[in-house]
């Protein structure tokens, strides 16, 4: 049985679809918060409800005692989870810091007091990020390598999910594999996203603000490869016999600039948009670049959908969700 937290949101939906169709049980978590439109996250549930094998508790994991109180039923079923909740957006960060700190790190605190002691947890996988390389990470961005300089509470926030993950395989003997995810894009994405607002604006003839004149390098990541990745991973350690805790880079090697990014929309799309270049914005990185040559080696890790596949099929899906 797996337990996946945040699967009303983006990833969290995707990885629960591609469980579901494997014919695996599945207890879904999330507190549908409203930090982007709901309507959303209510639309990813109705389809993942579909599947009888589908189980959705709405939870805060804030609140501890509510949390064990729901959860504790399929305490001593549940082997995997994939804790994918939590406060993403590195500029909501600069808002309301103190979000991240609850809802990524105690919450994440919660969780594994919770299933510290229990015996048929066979993995535990949870949600890192790119940004916690910093500005170092154009020029490195290699998992293994310890030193990495998060620019804002958000990145401070998952690196320390890092430590805290680190701490309880050393206490509790437990497997954890962190995932740094790189600007993971494609249907049923999130609204906050750049590429969303975008499509909005283009849509409605308005004009768009582009930060740091579109020069920040990403590499923007196909949600498809993002699950063909945690799958691989799954399946390479979950009957790993030691204890291990380990974080891997899934993301995309070929970073572009957001300028081609819009290229490709606008030609997908067919429309240009009307684009106001300003300045940067603080906390975001300028270069993310996925270094892959460490996870290649050990589950290879693989990229099968181009950006202007992705592309298509992000539009194709947007259009037909926004009638
Ligand atoms: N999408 C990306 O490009 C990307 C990149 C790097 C890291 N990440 C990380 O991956 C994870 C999933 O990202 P996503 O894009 O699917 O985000 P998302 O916001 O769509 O999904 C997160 C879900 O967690 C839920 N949630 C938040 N706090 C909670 C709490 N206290 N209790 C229960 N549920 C809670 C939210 O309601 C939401 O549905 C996040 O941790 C994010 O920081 C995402």
């Amino acid at each position: 049985m797996y337990l996946i937290t945040g699967a009303a949101g983006f990833i969290g939906f995707h990885v629960s679809l591609e469980l579901l169709r494997n014919n695996k049980i599945v207890i879904g978590v999330d507190n549908i918060n409203n930090y982007y439109d709901q309507k959303i996250k209510y639309d990813r549930l109705k389809i993942l409800k579909q599947f009888s094998k589908f189980k959705f508790l709405k939870i805060n994991l804030n609140n501890k005692k509510n949390f064990s109180k729901k959860i504790n039923r399929y305490k001593n079923k549940i082997e995997i989870i994939i804790h994918l909740a939590g406060q993403a957006g590195v500029r909501y960060s600069i808002i309301n810091p103190s979000s991240y700190i609850s809802n990524n790190i105690m919450s994440y605190i919660h969780l594994l007091e919770f299933f510290k002691n229990s015996s048929k947890i066979k993995l535990i996988m949870y949600a890192s990020s790119s940004s916690i390389y910093g500005e170092i990470g154009s020029k490195s961005s290699i998992s293994s390598q310890p030193q990495t300089k998060p620019i804002s509470v958000y990145s401070a926030s998952k690196l320390s999910m890092e430590l805290i993950s680190n701490a309880y395989c050393y206490l509790y003997k437990k497997k954890f594999i962190g995932v740094r995810f790189f600007s993971v894009y494609g249907p049923w994405g999130r609204p906050d996203m750049f590429y969303f607002k975008f499509l909005k604006k283009i849509k409605d003839n308005q004009p768009i603000e582009i930060y740091n004149y579109g020069n920040h390098h990403r590499s923007f990541t196909y949600i498809d490869d993002v699950v063909l990745n945690l799958m691989k991973l799954i399946n390479k350690f979950k009957n790993h016999k030691k204890t291990l805790c380990d974080v891997f880079n899934i993301g995309n090697p070929n970073s572009i600039s957001l300028k081609k990014f819009i290229k490709v929309l606008e030609t997908t799309v067919g429309k240009k948009a009307n684009k106001k270049y300003i300045k940067k914005h603080p906390g975001d990185v300028t270069i993310t670049r996925s270094n892959i040559s460490r996870e290649k080696k050990i589950f290879n890790h693989e990229i099968k959908v181009s950006l202007n596949r992705g592309i298509e099929k992000l539009i194709n899906w947007h259009r037909s969700y926004y009638k």
